[in-house]
């Protein structure tokens, strides 16, 4: 019996997928265009909807369609899919690292392949083949409850951090055993919410999505991420499942996109159901595909509509041929018809959190955290036993450290206790660890943040589906105020640890607020007013509101949400065994009525502040304090005459005049002087790292295309218009930190 082309390894990739097609019913491409959850399990996925992938599958069930898949009637492959963003978040036991937000604020690319890479590593081992992950959305409005996933407010640092990442999981391409699909997502704007209400309409104009929202996606296409995945707003009126312009014509048109284009969760039940924009499923999936789309999560009547769709001719055939080459394609490359890459229980022995993956996750713990404040207090001393207050409500909660899309956050439910307690280091476990032999620790939660309730309207929509229970803040208790302040009475200082916790954070979580919720403010009030000084330590998924009585705490220290090593981690920092590096990847805003705060704004307005308030951030992005003290000087251009062709480059000395190691983050910005539009008065275009030695200085390198100083144009062309130009470099974006050179471009 001869072997069927599509099975013959020394064929071409291109051929063998084109006699699998040839071979497949039309129900079997349909399936393989599905992606359905394996919550409920996998075998009538697979044998009656003839999935292409699954998704949300437990290690049980990922064996279980392991065993089915090779006896359907071609014996194709399947895709495992999952969400892991930061590490193999719902694999009890792997290596949790911080949120991609805390991620980002070690503005190093190097640092994020590596977790990517290892983070593969692990998730390779145990059958799934594709990652989630990297979100590319733009944090605005932190009201969002996403702002976790996101590398935070400017495009040039996602796109650099996001195409780093996808390196990391893909590895040395897909026929590497240990690559695992990379995903850039939600394509394109689905955080420009209103009100910060998550997958509202995206009020976004083309030249806006250009100018802002997306770079990043183009980078990180142009470094080969194997697939995309959408968002679920529409803007001006088109969802983003058919807007065939930014699909096709820029997607695959202008940036010759060759991946795989996923859908969010039921967008094309949502074209149906809450957009309203078709009578049926026919023509949703229908347009859904016919705009570009590949492969379809989570709507299972898409099976039956896009069969439909092609009877009455709303969609060829040709078109699902070419969806399903592209899926089987990606097949074909991770070389699943002959390896289909099943868990190896061995290796997960080997790999899954081995010391290395947990040294690295120590290292990005230790990245992600922000000294944003300090009066001289941090570090502590640690030459002689210390007593210290550690209070609030995040000090010893192991499973909030780790966020969003970890253990128990509540999208698995193989997982609903979380990740073994015992791998993860609280900020109170830190510091009981760590503080110097004879130390007093004294530990007091001081303050709740939230419970759940159930909605007031009821517990289930009409149609019967549970309704999301609601966040209900927990009242300040006095008892609990008055035994942390009794705790801080006659300590060397007040750890305070507070920050939100999963109910307020993620998808359809957005906060209408950004203040700390529950009885945190007055706790740290409370504990303000004692002699002691107050290290306020916001464990949070995303910036929030300080109470103006941390105007008078004597440090802050933003710790995202730190991962497993987090507790460790801030407890060095604390105490002086390791130097804080990391720096806010978002501007920190001093109300939420400022939101949004992120520094490339276009500011051209009246005024520069609220009658009532300043817009100034309370910290802006690029900030963030070491335990020295660090100069710039010197800002040089070598040649300030350029043609478009050449680079801008550029020399700065910077000083370590302190007395404590740092790692700094040189940063560049560039302002078109002169624009024919509107424009952002700064932008990022450059960043590295310097390590510097008490007293020792360096000559640090910038360089900076000059084909990079772009604006677009009204008409939405985006190009450099030649002229004069700034360089600024210096610790922040903040433009009193910042050196400025002039410099020109003559145009080609
Ligand atoms: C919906 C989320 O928006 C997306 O980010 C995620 O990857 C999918 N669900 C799958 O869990």
């Amino acid at each position: 019996m001869s072997t069927a082309a599509y099975l013959d390894t020394s064929l071409p990739t291109a051929d063998r997928v084109a006699d699998l097609v040839s071979r497949m019913t039309l129900a079997e491409k349909v399936g393989q265009m599905l992606q359905l959850t394996a919550t409920e399990g996998v075998e009538d996925l697979i044998n009656t909807f003839h999935v292409g992938s699954i998704l949300h599958t437990s290690p049980d069930r990922v064996m279980e369609a392991a065993a089915l898949a090779p006896h359907t009637r071609l014996g194709i492959p399947l895709l495992v899919a999952e969400d892991c963003i930061h590490g193999h978040s719902f694999w009890e036991g792997a290596e949790i690292y911080p949120t991609q937000l805390g991620l980002a604020a070690s503005f190093d690319p190097d640092l994020l392949r590596r977790v990517a890479r290892a983070t593969a590593v692990e998730v390779a081992a145990t059958g799934i083949h594709w990652t989630f992950s990297p979100v590319l959305c733009i944090a605005r409005d932190l009201r969002w409850g996403r702002v976790s996933e996101t590398f935070g407010e400017d495009p040039y640092l996602l796109g650099e951090l996001g195409a780093a990442m996808v390196e990391g999981y893909q590895g040395d391409g897909l026929g590497d055993p240990d690559a695992v699909l990379a995903t850039a997502k939600h394509f394109a704007g689905y955080s420009e919410t209103q009100g910060g209400r998550d997958a509202s309409e995206a009020d976004i104009s083309p030249r806006k999505l250009r100018s802002w929202y997306l770079p990043a996606f183009q980078r990180v296409a142009e470094a080969g991420s194997a697939t995309f995945m959408l968002g679920y707003q529409a803007t001006d009126g088109v969802p983003i499942t058919i807007n065939s312009w930014l699909l096709g014509d820029v997607l695959r048109g202008e940036w010759g996109y060759r991946g795989t284009l996923i859908t969010d969760w039921d967008n094309v039940g949502n074209l149906v159901r809450e957009q309203r924009l078709f009578p049926d499923y026919a023509h949703a999936s229908a347009a859904a595909v016919n705009a570009g789309n590949d492969m379809i999560m989570t709507t299972p009547a898409f099976f039956e509509g896009a069969q439909e769709a092609v009877r009455l001719g709303l969609l060829s055939e040709e078109r699902i041929d070419q969806a399903v080459a592209r899926i089987l394609t990606l097949k074909f490359d991770l070389g699943l018809f002959e390896n289909p890459r099943l868990p190896d229980v061995e290796r997960q022995r080997a790999v899954i959190a081995q010391p290395s993956h947990r040294e690295l996750g120590r290292e990005a713990s230790r990245r992600s955290l922000v000294l944003l404040d300090n009066d001289g207090t941090l570090p502590l001393s640690h030459d002689r036993p210390l007593t210290v207050a550690v209070v609030g409500p995040n000090a010893d909660d192991a499973q909030t450290q780790l966020g969003d899309w970890a253990g128990s956050s509540g999208q698995a439910p193989w997982l609903a206790h979380g990740h073994p307690r015992e791998m993860i280091t609280t900020v109170l476990d830190g510091l009981r660890a760590q503080a110097p032999e004879g130390s007093q620790i004294r530990h007091v939660q001081g303050a709740g943040v939230v419970t759940t309730a159930p909605d007031p309207r009821g517990e289930f929509f009409p149609d019967g589906q549970p309704r999301p229970r609601i966040a209900v803040p927990v009242a300040p208790d006095p008892q609990e105020i008055a035994a942390a302040v009794e705790a801080a009475q006659g300590a060397d200082a007040v750890v305070a640890v507070v920050g939100d916790r999963i109910e307020l954070v993620g998808e359809g979580r957005s906060t209408a607020t950004l203040e700390l919720q529950g009885g945190q403010v007055a706790l740290l009030d409370a504990l303000i007013e004692t002699e002691t000084p107050v290290i306020v330590v916001v464990l949070a998924s995303k910036p929030h509101v300080l109470p103006a009585s941390v105007e008078r705490a004597a440090a802050v220290v933003w710790a995202a949400n730190p991962g497993m090593a987090g507790g460790e981690a801030i407890a060095e920092l604390l105490l002086g065994a390791i130097e804080p590096s990391g720096r806010l990847p978002l501007s920190w805003p001093r109300h939420v009525g400022q939101q949004p705060t992120f520094y490339n704004q276009i500011d051209a307005q009246h005024g520069d502040r609220y009658a009532d308030l300043t817009q100034e951030p309370q910290w802006v992005f690029g900030e963030g304090l070491s335990y020295s003290q660090v100069e710039y000087s010197d800002l040089r251009i070598s040649q300030p005459a350029l043609t478009t062709a050449d680079t801008v480059r550029a020399r700065v000395t910077v000083a370590n005049t302190g007395t404590r190691p740092v790692r700094e983050t040189v940063q560049a910005y560039v302002r078109d002087n002169v624009t024919s539009a509107t424009w952002a008065d700064r932008e990022l275009k450059a960043f590295t790292h310097v390590d510097l030695e008490p007293g020792t200085h360096a000559v640090v390198d910038i360089d900076i295309a000059a084909s990079a100083c772009t604006i677009v144009t009204a008409q939405g062309r985006r190009l450099v218009e030649p002229g004069d130009f700034t360089l600024l470099v210096g610790p922040s974006s903040r433009l009193s930190d910042l050196l400025e050179a002039p410099f020109t471009i003559t145009g080609e």
